[in-house]
């Protein structure tokens, strides 16, 4: 039986905003093993029964299954299209259908924006936060069929009709190059409009656009003005059309939301609420004429994918007093989003809360590490009916929250928090026999989950919360393993390539609030661009989307950014050793001078060799794309980088130069090393090790790849040992000491309970948790394939070891799931693996020595393990070691 599982289009399901014909993919299902696709049939059409059809491929001969694109495909505007598939496999046999997908286009062009942006703020409003509404009325003439609405802001918005939000976004658009690139949303208005007349309105809010943003404390980064733009395109039964626009016909007001801001929280007054402000009939006493506010269109892009969602709620697990008599709540996971409260007080009766991450060592509350960001939320009554409340342009990273004003005695289930961040599908999940591990799994993934709130930020909580480049690429990867973050980092990349210097350097931080606005700022006032590791961001994430997804359109897309990057590293090397400005080497590194962020591994060489590994994978990225002059122009630099890099770093007797673990740990996974050397180098990093007792002293740069440097060279062994470590400094010491996320320091809160320096002390910061893909690339085996990437072809090589009893992984892939199970029973070990149809495999054994039963595979000794090639299906394998 062959089956479409899923129909996905540009990686999701039933997008709703796109501007071109989306890419194809769907799962296949079977009973059989080593299925293969033969061929398919992707039909498009304008109507669910497929009786006026736009597109018909016919029967294409093909084994791709994930990257299936309709060309010729002419589409429109504002339209629904209807899509399904069949496939055959090599044996014949054919599918049904799959279910019916469809995708809905958005404004193909800027020129259809009829709609101008309008603003009940005037540039007076400047220096305020405070949030606004915009509000007009249409009719609606008769049957509708379909109606759209296209809707964006300067600030944040959220959007009604007919009195009623429209969609389940929040935070939106999101945080983008504003001026550059701002996305716009589209939702289905069918169901919500009625014949006759119709209320439609927005509330804004400050955001990112227009309030204090960066420890530099800068505000109106983007513009004075919040303002909102909005289209709506209705297609009546009749075949008739009307558009809806935001223009100076519209009224604004005040909200009941007196101040909102991203560090500082929300204050509400539901006092100001305005009945039926957003609904057909009304009034609009007091409202005044809206401004309209100029802003080139053509920077618009729709958003179909990964919008701000309210994900999961955690409820509150105690509320207790503290020893100094603050009454708290605590929500048993650190997290990012808000809490919804529920109050019954009287007209003017407040509740205000202050959210915060930890407690010090005497159990009080702790706000220091929060530095400017107040993180309070603030609501004040407006009668003696129980009411209901969240902020609505703001978010929190927090676990805990002081009741710092309630009417009444505050109840457990008063208090509902709410993670809130990028809607991303789910793709990896890892279980083991340590429960520790899986404890700092679950930190990774809440990391994940907390600074993915439409930019990849270092930190929810103090006032940052900023794209640091650096952390989002030492993480893709591992974010790439727990969640699809294909739109996510292709959005955010943009901005990367948007916001480049004229040069191509890149900023430490996207979207760039920063260049030219850190005057006074200790640090970046030497430089606010191009750091190694940071700026290599603009290489790594792309490859990473393509190893992960097999998508070749986001390395066409970001070629020219990675291609400006790699020059203005040669531009500014010396002899191909490149350093520059500010550099941020290998960062709160444990073997930095005392009261220093830097680590000990100098910038000369944390720089080339990022310079080199950049180069390196441009190179094959110049292949990938079949651009032969610069694949051989770039080769040849690549090799020039190398060879200066073995010269400079490595002394004549082949020991390094800087005998740091971090500077040994890039050498051997960026493969820098002289061949003759690698032996030496393994040894030397694990003298480095041993000089710690087996601890790592390593920051930002060095961290990452560890384990990876120590299993890639035959010493997985060490490599378990330093993952296990559980004292200061090792991952799994803040799962001890009761961590719920990932810290920003090894020792962010030491043992007795006391705080590293409030200056920089986050608890939900992922970088460290960069672990998490040797975790799900070397423990459990899932290893994507260069040239057959996107999992067409995988590795499963799971090493055994660390005392694990037994590991489970699954990973989501594009073409399904592939799961990679062992147990340990003395010697013996049972492999369960599930490799999905219509790609194929490489299984590994880890030390087998015999294999007891291949489950049909034919396995043959290699060097220390055993393989076999395998075709898709579920096998169970067992060996002795
Ligand atoms: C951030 C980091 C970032 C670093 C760069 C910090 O303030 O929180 O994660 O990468 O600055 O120096």
């Amino acid at each position: 039986m062959l089956k479409i599982a899923k129909l996905k289009m540009n990686y999701q399901e039933n997008p709703v905003g796109v501007t071109e014909v989306p890419q194809f993919g769907w799962i296949l299902e079977s009973n059989k093993r080593s299925v293969m696709q033969a061929s398919y049939e992707l039909q498009i059409a304008a109507d669910e029964e497929f009786e006026r059809l736009l597109f018909n491929s016919g029967k294409i001969t093909s084994d791709e299954s994930a990257h299936v694109f309709a060309n010729g495909l002419q589409i429109k505007s504002s339209e629904k299209y209807f899509v399904r598939v069949k496939a055959s496999d090599a044996d014949g046999e054919s599918s049904e259908w799959s279910e019916t997908g469809y995708f809905v286009t958005a404004l193909l062009t800027s020129e259809e924006w009829k709609a101008e942006f309008i603003s009940a703020e005037t540039k007076e409003n400047a220096g305020e936060s405070k949030g606004t509404y915009v509000r007009s009325s249409f009719g609606v003439k008769g049957k509708v069929k379909a109606a759209y609405a296209f809707t964006t802001a300067l600030g944040l918005y959220k959007f009604y009709i007919n009195g009623q939000k429209v969609g389940t976004d929040e935070l939106t658009p999101g945080w983008t190059s504003y001026l550059k690139h701002l996305t716009y949303q589209t939702y289905d208005i069918t169901t919500l409009l009625k014949e006759g007349e119709n209320g439609v309105g927005a509330m804004l809010g400050a955001g990112w656009y227009k309030g204090k943003m960066g420890f530099v404390g800068n505000r109106n980064n983007y513009g004075d003005q919040t303002a909102f733009l909005g289209q709506i395109c209705i297609t009546y039964e009749d075949g008739t059309t009307d558009t809806i626009v935001t223009n100076s016909s519209w009224k604004g007001c005040n909200a009941p939301v007196l101040f909102s801001e991203i560090y500082d929280g929300e204050i509400y007054d539901a006092r100001e609420e305005i009945e039926g402000w957003a609904e057909a009939g009304f009034a609009a006493e007091g409202f005044w004429d809206v401004e309209t506010v100029s802003f080139n269109k053509e920077v618009l892009e729709a958003q179909s994918f990964s919008k701000v969602t309210e994900v999961e709620p955690v409820a509150a697990k105690r509320i207790f007093k503290t020893p100094q008599g603050d009454t708290v709540i605590d929500f048993g996971q650190n997290m990012t989003g808000w809490i919804h409260v529920k109050v019954k007080g009287k007209a003017g009766d407040r509740v205000e809360l202050n959210c915060f991450e930890v407690l010090d060592a005497a159990g009080n509350v702790y706000l220091d590490n929060l530095r400017g960001a107040k993180e309070t939320l603030t609501y004040i009554c407006k009668d003696d009916q129980e009411a209901e409340y969240h902020p609505n342009f703001t978010f929190m990273g927090f676990q805990f929250a002081k009741i710092a004003a309630y009417p009444g005695e505050p109840k457990i289930e008063d208090f509902t928090a709410y993670a809130v961040h990028s809607d991303m599908e789910q793709t990896g999940t890892f279980t083991c026999s340590n429960p520790d591990i899986n404890q700092l799994q679950h930190n990774i993934l809440w990391g994940l989950k907390g600074n993915f709130v439409d930019v990849p930020t270092d930190c929810p909580q103090r006032n940052e919360r900023l794209g640091w480049t650096g952390d989002a690429q030492i993480f893709c990867r591992t974010a790439s393993y727990l969640m699809n973050t294909y739109h996510f980092f292709a959005k955010w990349l943009k901005d990367v390539a948007a916001d480049q210097t004229p040069e191509g350097g890149v900023p430490h931080v996207v979207p760039d609030i920063l260049s030219g606005k850190t005057d006074g700022d200790w640090l970046l006032e030497q430089g606010s661009h191009s750091a190694a590791a940071w700026a290599d961001v603009a290489v790594i994430n792309p490859w990473t989307m393509y190893l992960t997804y097999g998508d070749k359109k986001i390395l066409e897309d970001q070629y020219s950014s990675m291609k400006a990057w790699i020059g203005f590293m040669e531009k500014h090397a010396k002899d191909y050793i490149w350093n520059y400005k500010l550099q941020f080497g290998d960062w709160v590194a444990l073997d930095a001078q005392e009261g220093s962020y830097f680590g000990a591994t100098p910038n000369d060489l944390t720089c080339t060799a990022y310079f080199a590994y950049s180069t390196g994978l441009f190179v094959k990225i110049a292949r990938i794309l079949g651009n032969s002059e610069d694949e051989k122009q770039y080769s040849d630099l690549y090799e020039k980088i190398v060879d200066k890099f073995q010269r400079t770093f490595f002394d004549s007797e082949g020991n390094m130069t800087a005998q740091t673990q971090t500077a040994h740990i890039v050498a051997l996974y960026f493969n820098l090393v002289p061949e003759a050397y690698r032996e030496k180098t393994v040894e030397g990093l694990l003298r480095l090790l041993d000089k710690e007792n087996g601890h790592l002293v390593t920051g930002f740069v060095g961290t990452p790849y560890f384990c990876h440097a120590l299993s890639q060279n035959g010493h997985t062994k060490e490599a378990y040992e330093l993952l296990l470590k559980d004292d200061f400094p090792s991952w799994l010491y803040q799962v001890k000491m009761g961590a719920t996320t990932v810290w920003e320091h090894w020792d962010g809160m030491k043992p007795d309970g006391t705080m590293w320096s409030p200056d920089m002390n986050s608890f939900n910061h992922y970088a460290y948790g960069a672990i998490g893909e040797w975790l799900y690339r070397v423990v459990a085996g899932i290893e994507a394939d260069e040239e057959k990437s996107g999992y067409k072809f995988t590795t499963i090589y799971p090493r055994i070891g660390g005392g694990l009893d037994y590991v489970k992984a699954n990973y989501s892939s594009v073409y399904g799931d592939i799961t990679s199970q062992w147990n340990v029973s003395g010697d013996e070990v049972t492999m369960k693996v599930r490799i999905p149809h219509n790609t194929q495999a490489k299984i590994c054994l880890d030390q087998a020595k015999e294999v007891l039963d291949g489950d049909g595979l034919e396995f043959v000794a290699e060097n220390g393990f055993m393989s076999a090639s395998a075709g898709s299906g579920c096998y169970s394998i067992r060996f002795r070691k």
